[in-house]
């Protein structure tokens, strides 16, 4: 209780019922760029932090505290140890463990996150056994199945940030050729976040002009090789900025606070992100989770759209799973 007290209280303070609460496991780039966009984005009532270095992590927490008087009010908490102060989180998004160093793949990360996730998953998932859990670690695909199997969660509400982001990219690069905005570009990439991933050219449209099939009408023979190497760009974005600055982070920290937006918020909007692919598209060959157009809401995955994909599109898609399916049995969970 304070003493001096500022305000002459009239009626006593109203109980709130709108609280949503984020927790964001790992305080690096990553997860710092996801809390500070969530943070100005007024998302939540309440963010959580959790990494195991506690001064980094203390430091972090009173840096974006400091900035209390130009942000919506948001408590923020931390924690190194305990996993407690994640408690009754609406939504964890995981972003603990290793990263690549320049020229890495996603999946070389695969043994030493994999172990990370034992001993992170099972605390998550007693703390706030009604959350989403938003997987971003890398390789997030395998990690997000991962999660799926050590949480015991329904696949509904686990969901990685897949390729929500390496679209983004495609939308920009798209939108920068064309000379149009980025928002007004419908164009997904799906399958693997990453290298196995899948531009479905048969999706882009432009305010509401469908690319491929204007230009095949107007008889305008395809820019096939401009859209090949914006394709190879996509999928080379990551490794550019991992070997100029280190890391990426501000990307994905804007994808997944608008992931964040869509689900806490009960948007319904369609984000291409990993889900259990199983029974979508001929993927039937076992519990995989990839990428694909997913409605989102309150609840998780609400559905998975039904885009049109040409044969190759197919065949890249399924291929792409099979390559998971793989990596993901050798795991033994
Ligand atoms: P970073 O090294 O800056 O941060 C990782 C943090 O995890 C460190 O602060 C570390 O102390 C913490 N950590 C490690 N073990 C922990 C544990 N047991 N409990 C709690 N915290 C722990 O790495 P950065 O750049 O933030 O990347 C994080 C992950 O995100 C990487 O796996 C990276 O590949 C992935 N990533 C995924 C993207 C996507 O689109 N899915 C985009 C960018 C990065
Ligand atoms: C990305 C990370 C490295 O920015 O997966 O694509």
């Amino acid at each position: 209780q304070a003493f001096f007290r500022p305000i002459h209280n009239t009626a006593p303070p109203s109980p709130t019922n709108r609280h949503t609460k984020i927790s964001v496991i790992g305080a690096g780039n990553v997860g710092m760029a996801i809390a500070q966009t969530v943070l100005t984005q007024d998302l939540v009532d309440e963010i959580a932090l959790v990494d195991a270095k506690p001064e980094k992590l203390r430091g972090e927490m009173l840096d974006l505290q400091h900035a209390a008087a130009f942000l919506p009010r948001t408590t923020i908490l931390a924690s190194s140890s305990d996993y407690a102060v994640t408690s009754g989180s609406d939504l964890v998004v995981v972003t603990a463990g290793a990263r690549q160093i320049p020229g890495e793949s996603r999946l070389n990360l695969l043994q030493r996150n994999v172990a990370l996730f034992r001993s992170i998953i099972p605390q998550l998932a007693k703390h706030s056994p009604n959350a989403i859990l938003m997987i971003v670690s890398n390789p997030v695909d395998i990690l997000t199945y991962v999660a799926w199997k050590i949480s015991g969660f329904p696949a509904n509400r686990v969901i990685g940030s897949g390729t929500n982001l390496d679209s983004s990219r495609f939308r920009f690069l798209l939108a920068d050729h064309l000379e149009v905005n980025a928002q007004d570009v419908q164009a997904y990439v799906v399958g693997e976040h990453g290298d196995g991933s899948v531009a479905l050219w048969s999706s882009i449209s432009v305010g509401g002009v469908p690319i491929l099939s204007f230009l095949e009408r107007q008889q305008i023979p395809y820019e096939e090789e401009m859209l090949e190497s914006i394709r190879r760009t996509v999928v080379e974005g990551a490794y550019e900025v991992i070997s100029l600055k280190g890391y990426t982070s501000w990307a994905i920290g804007y994808s997944v606070a608008s992931l964040a937006r869509t689900l806490l918020r009960d948007q319904r909007r369609i984000h291409p992100v990993t889900v259990l692919a199983k029974g979508f598209y001929g993927i039937d060959g076992g519990d995989v989770f990839l990428s694909l157009p997913a409605q989102l809401g309150r609840g998780g995955v609400v559905g998975v759209t039904n885009v049109h994909l040409t044969d190759e599109e197919l065949r890249r898609l399924r291929a792409s799973a099979e390559t998971l399916l793989e990596l993901q049995s050798q795991l033994g969970l």
